[in-house]
């Protein structure tokens, strides 16, 4: 039976460009409403901007232009984000459109004349922050836990909502709806706030401070408060009060958001909707945070990661995959992009787009790229035909809570079954034998089906690389994504496949991490050479005692008589010898007579330009020059140096 969904993100504030947190929320809402238009839903899925208040006006401040725009300009860019991630809203909806305007003050007016906004003074904590009023049990040393900073007091006539009427009908109603704010978590959290009164919500600001937003409808003095000009969008995307489109999808209302904006959307929006007489919506979806190690991703500390950026790294399809797989919805995950890359490396191109490959290289090596029929023959492949049936059900479940994690968990065990399948009963071993064709055309045939049902289900989160695979197998796209092709064991013999280039081509690593790399393997090139040099340069204490030093003491020394820069010295150890020395540049002969060296004694004697030297002095080296080894002076003549 065909039901309706209505999705929506938040709609996002224009004081940040578009990141990697605002595209998690925005593809989950894209996922969920491609999920209900393929089990049959009839569907609408809304996102936009968020424009007015007191931020954005300061923002286009710092750029000096007008806050309208600065609002142009960035609302375009989440506009133009989008399409990028293959996400196809039908809505794209900015607080700024006259006919929003409109709205809000519909309902103002509407809740005003039902007697619960009321007018009076207050006296206050201001967080500009914030744009709120804060009381004092919410601050944390005197500060607001969120900004920082120190609330400025504030007197002042303002108009409020009175929510504290509805408080008790709000409990009744979460405690009677255990699926209205989902994972659990919130809405326990939810039930927490409530405890304490309810303070009643302070809904506008005087003209005299802020002019960006929309005026009263019953006090020209004034602007709406951010928020409840902010939450009414889920009503004027479907054209409240009149459109056919609110007669259609309300109540039927999905928000997604992440847990900084629970309050508004758990206790504000609720409320909000109760005193319009409406119904309340559907389901809240709340989930966590991307983080960059370990601290929320924000343009405020500077860590963000941009979707084009993203799409260049790993593609739409690919960007999509992680973002959902990488997320347990309702918990917060990590970024980095060496997961991301390990997750398309693993689950893409190696579980999936190798089992395509593999799958299709045997269907046109054995088959010629026809689809066989299946015979209810016993064989491994049983595993999967028994796999499909189970497998649909339960991803349904999944992706109807949200756990789209999960929901592609379950896909992928069924992928690993199809690998091993192939390994197990050897298609190639198959083909060699008559007798085995029957079996043969059964388990390529589960091998195709298994392929053609997984890009169906993967289809919401992957639409681009569902449609190839099924273009792949011969099927228009199309078609098989619909309600229909959710049934197994529908792909027909005789399908004409077709090649289809690699589906994901494995990821390298980044330029960056690339170059690292091989600085790090020359480091160690290096390091194993100069280990090496110095092991080939090791000599054992046999060849140190091969070489007889000694102690000599200089009796003579002359100019050599053929050459400037050799001297020739006469020196005993014990016995007297000749020893020729390159040392003329260093050495005066007459400094050196006297002084007791060491020497090589056990050199065979050379002829030196016509003089026979008989070993070698010992010097030092350095800057400075050579310096001469020497013992002390009581040291005998002849004496051995061990
Ligand atoms: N304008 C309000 C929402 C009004 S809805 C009626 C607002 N805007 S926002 O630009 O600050 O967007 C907040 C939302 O952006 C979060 O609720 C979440 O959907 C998304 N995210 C922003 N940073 C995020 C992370 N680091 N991680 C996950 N989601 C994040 O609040």
């Amino acid at each position: 039976m065909s039901s309706r969904f209505y999705i929506t993100t938040p709609i996002y504030y224009v004081n940040a460009e578009p990141h990697l947190g605002h595209a998690y929320s925005t593809v989950v809402a894209d996922v969920q409403n491609r999920f209900h238009k393929l089990i049959g839903d009839e569907t609408f899925f809304l996102t936009g901007t968020d424009e007015h208040g007191d931020k954005i006006v300061q923002a286009a401040e710092k750029l000096g232009i007008s806050p309208r725009e600065y609002t142009d300009r960035i609302s375009d860019k989440f506009r133009q984000t989008w399409p990028l991630l293959e996400i196809e809203p039908d809505r794209f909806i900015r607080t700024t459109d006259p006919e929003h305007m409109k709205t809000v003050q519909l309902a103002l007016q509407k809740v005003y004349d039902k007697g619960d906004i009321e007018f009076r003074e207050y006296e206050g904590l201001y967080c500009f922050g914030c744009e709120r009023f804060l009381v004092e049990r919410e601050l944390v040393d005197g500060k607001c836990p969120d900004h920082k900073t120190e609330p400025t007091h504030l007197k002042e006539k303002n108009y409020f909502f009175l929510m504290s009427k509805y408080q008790d009908w709000l409990i009744d109603y979460i405690k009677a709806n255990p699926d209205f704010i989902t994972p659990e978590r919130y809405r326990n959290e939810v039930l927490a706030f409530l405890k304490d009164p309810l303070d009643d919500l302070c809904i506008s600001r005087p003209i005299s401070r802020l002019t960006w937003g929309v005026p009263l409808p019953f006090d020209e003095n004034f602007v709406t408060y951010v928020w409840f000009d902010a939450l009414i969008n889920y009503l004027t995307g479907l054209d409240y009060p009149n459109g056919d489109r609110f007669e259609r999808f309300w109540p039927a209302a999905n928000h997604v958001i992440a847990k900084d904006i629970l309050k508004p959307h758990g206790i504000y929006w609720p409320i909000m909707l109760k005193a319009l007489g409406l119904e309340p919506y559907k389901a809240l979806h709340v989930h966590g945070y991307w983080k960059t190690k370990d601290v929320k991703m924000s343009k405020s500390l500077g860590n963000i990661v941009k979707p084009q950026w993203l799409v260049d790294q790993f593609g739409a399809d690919g960007t999509r995959y992680c973002l959902m797989r990488e997320m347990v919805f309702g918990l917060d995950a990590g970024f980095s992009q060496e997961s991301f890359v390990l997750r398309i490396n693993a689950d893409l191109a190696n579980d999936l787009g190798n089992l395509l490959s593999r799958s299709l290289t045997m269907l046109f090596k054995y088959k010629k790229g026809a689809i066989p029929s299946f015979h209810d023959l016993d064989g491994p492949h049983r595993e999967l035909t028994a796999a499909w049936k189970e497998l649909v059900p339960v991803w349904k479940k999944e992706m109807e809570a949200f756990r789209i994690n999960k929901a592609l968990a379950q896909i992928w065990k069924v992928l690993n079954v199809a690998n091993k399948v192939i390994d197990k009963s050897a298609p190639w071993e198959l083909a060699r034998d008559e007798s085995k064709q029957a079996l043969l055309d059964s388990v390529l045939y589960s091998l195709m089906e298994t392929l053609r049902l997984a890009a169906v289900l993967i289809s919401p989160v992957m639409p681009e690389a569902a449609g190839r695979i099924l273009t792949s197998l011969g099927l228009d796209p199309d078609k098989e994504l619909s309600s229909k092709g959710l049934e197994p064991g529908r792909l027909a013999s005789g399908t004409q496949a077709k090649k289809i280039k690699a589906l994901f081509p494995r990821i390298g690593p980044s330029k960056k991490q690339a170059k690292a790399e091989k600085a790090k393997k020359q480091q160690q090139k290096k390091a194993v050479k100069e280990k090496k040099t110095i092991e080939d340069n090791l000599i054992t204490i046999d060849d140190f005692q091969k070489v007889e030093l000694r102690v000599g003491e200089i009796v003579g020394a002359e100019k050599h008589p053929n050459a400037d820069r050799l001297l020739k010295l006469t020196v005993m150890a014990p016995e007297e010898r000749t020893i020729v020395a390159g040392i003329a540049e260093h050495f005066k002969p007459e400094e050196l007579v006297g002084r007791k060296v060491i020497i090589v004694a056990n050199l065979k004697p050379v002829k030196l330009r016509g003089v026979e030297s008989r070993g070698m002095l010992l010097v030092a080296k350095d800057k400075g020059g050579l310096h001469l080894l020497s013992v002390p002076d009581e040291t005998e003549p002849g004496s051995r140096i061990s």
